[in-house]
């Protein structure tokens, strides 16, 4: 909400915003100022906590229009762009906005502008608060605290973050749907978010002394960390643009990276040497493993606005099948292959004898990558390096689970299970011997299957149904 102050004098309009990141009272004070024709020379913004104002004194009134004056006028392009600047610290921000949809009006062709000193001022703003909220998706850090008051309410979660700008509310709605089954909340010097997996609240400004310093978890991050950093791929300088210095003190794993660094040549003779990594650090029960994966966020994919479906099924499981990544249907539920991949997935099993309940079903990538297109969520293939840098999960599971077969459908899923992209028509059908003793078999993934039509999906209908068999047949030999 914002009140909107005239001088005696007329000559000048005052308006306080009652929040730096109140976009909405931004734009409905500044839509009715352009409409009555107000330039912005006359007009000066305040926010809370911002510097006192020459014309801050005077009576409440809002200017009223010409008769039949036109309306504001704003593209959707100069909404979205200015909805992001809204949120940056520069004091002028709220003028900057005012000037150019004033000038707007005149000249709405000024928005594809790159040379115009308002527009680039306001795209750089605008970048700055994006790149800030991407900081935020990936360097936040949850902390167990012990129970307090309501230990039957669950393990809760906190973490600090210092924003440089004003994204903690724009940003809620990411973090709520990222982790939505966990009781958390994000403590920053301007304000916190508390979420008890219904309710979102608000609190005031909190000190870095009121967030935990360090649980068990970190321990996870710092093995996670070390086994995917690849000293090989270092390069120190884009490192440093991607993970700044000053978000390292709130992250437990960045306290490896001088280490790593300086190591790097040691530690590159010393993977190849050994040539697995160590499973005694990860985690040791499928819950543990479950919740590492749900604060994942190493990999682009991580930071989208989903959730990571983690595996389900028996410990000790015979057969893990593996699958490529979950679908829009598969984030929604938090359950893998619950989708048409998955229900076409399961008559085949069915045909084949093979009973999934019995099986532990998982993705090589645990998060759904997509591209928005209005409503819809179209799926996206994951590189191989997403693939890779989720092999850490997959790998876990597999330590957990112990299958004796792992069935791999499609090719996303062979990388994840072999590290290496292999032809699926050249492996299927045949056993693949792994470094842990279990065999992995290759197929087509569903999806593939559904995306064909008649005699063509016929004939991959039966090698699906015949590598199944043979799969089911290698089982009962194995059980025997
Ligand atoms: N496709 C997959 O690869 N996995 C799922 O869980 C669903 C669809």
């Amino acid at each position: 909400m914002s009140a909107l102050r005239q001088p005696a004098t007329d000559a000048h309009y005052c308006v306080e915003l009652e929040r730096p990141d109140d976009f909405d009272a931004w734009r409905t004070a500044a839509r009715a100022l352009v409409q009555a024709r107000v330039p912005p020379d006359a007009v000066s913004w305040r926010e809370p906590g911002g510097v006192g104002d020459l014309f801050a004194a005077g009576g409440c009134a809002l200017p009223a229009p010409p008769p039949a004056a036109a309306p504001a006028r704003a593209s959707k392009r100069f909404l979205d762009l200015a909805r992001h600047a809204a949120l940056h610290r520069d004091p002028q921000r709220f003028a900057l906005l005012y000037r150019l949809l004033w000038r707007l009006q005149a000249k709405p062709g000024i928005m594809e502008d790159k040379a115009d000193a308002d527009i680039a001022a306001v795209e750089n703003l605008a970048k700055a608060v994006r790149r800030d909220s991407h900081k935020m998706h990936a360097f936040v850090r949850f902390r167990e605290v012990a129970p307090g008051d309501e230990p039957e309410a669950g393990p809760h979660y906190v973490a600090w973050f210092e924003p440089e700008h004003h994204i903690l509310r724009a940003n809620a709605g990411f973090f709520v749907r990222r982790f939505a089954n966990m009781r958390w909340s994000i403590l920053t010097p301007a304000g916190a978010l508390h979420w008890d997996g219904e309710v979102l609240e608000e609190g005031p400004p909190a000190l870095r002394s009121d967030a935990p310093c360090g649980d068990p978890t970190e321990d996870l991050w710092r093995t996670y960390y070390a086994s995917i950093f690849n000293p090989a791929r270092l390069k120190v300088g884009a490192m440093l643009k991607e993970m700044p210095r000053k978000y390292w003190k709130n992250m437990p794993e960045a306290a490896l990276i001088p280490e790593l660094v300086a190591g790097a040549q040691r530690r590159e003779a010393q993977m190849v040497a050994a040539g697995a990594l160590d499973f005694a650090e990860r985690p040791q029960t499928l819950d543990s493993l479950a919740q590492a994966i749900h604060a994942c966020r190493n990999c682009p994919i991580g930071t989208l606005e989903n959730r990571a479906v983690a595996g389900e099924g028996p410990h000790g499981a015979p057969l893990m099948i593996v699958g490529e990544q979950p679908g829009d249907q598969e984030d929604e539920a938090g359950r893998p292959f619950v989708g048409p991949a998955g229900q076409l997935l399961d008559r085949h099993l069915e045909r084949a004898g093979i009973d999934r309940r019995a099986a532990y079903v998982t993705n090589a990538v645990k998060h759904f990558k997509f591209v928005q297109r209005g409503k819809r969520r179209l799926h996206q293939s994951p590189t191989a390096k997403e693939i890779d840098t989720c092999r850490w999960w997959l790998e876990s599971e597999r330590a957990l689970v112990r299958p004796r077969l792992v069935l791999a459908l499609g090719a996303s899923a062979a990388r994840g299970v072999l590290g290496r992209t292999v032809s699926i028509a050249r492996e299927r059908g045949r056993p693949i011997g792994l470094e842990d003793g279990s065999e992995l078999w290759i197929t087509a993934h569903p999806s593939y299957l559904l995306r064909l039509e008649g005699a063509a999906q016929e004939q991959q209908a039966r090698l699906f149904d015949a590598d199944l068999a043979a799969v089911q047949a290698r089982l009962a030999e194995l059980a025997g």
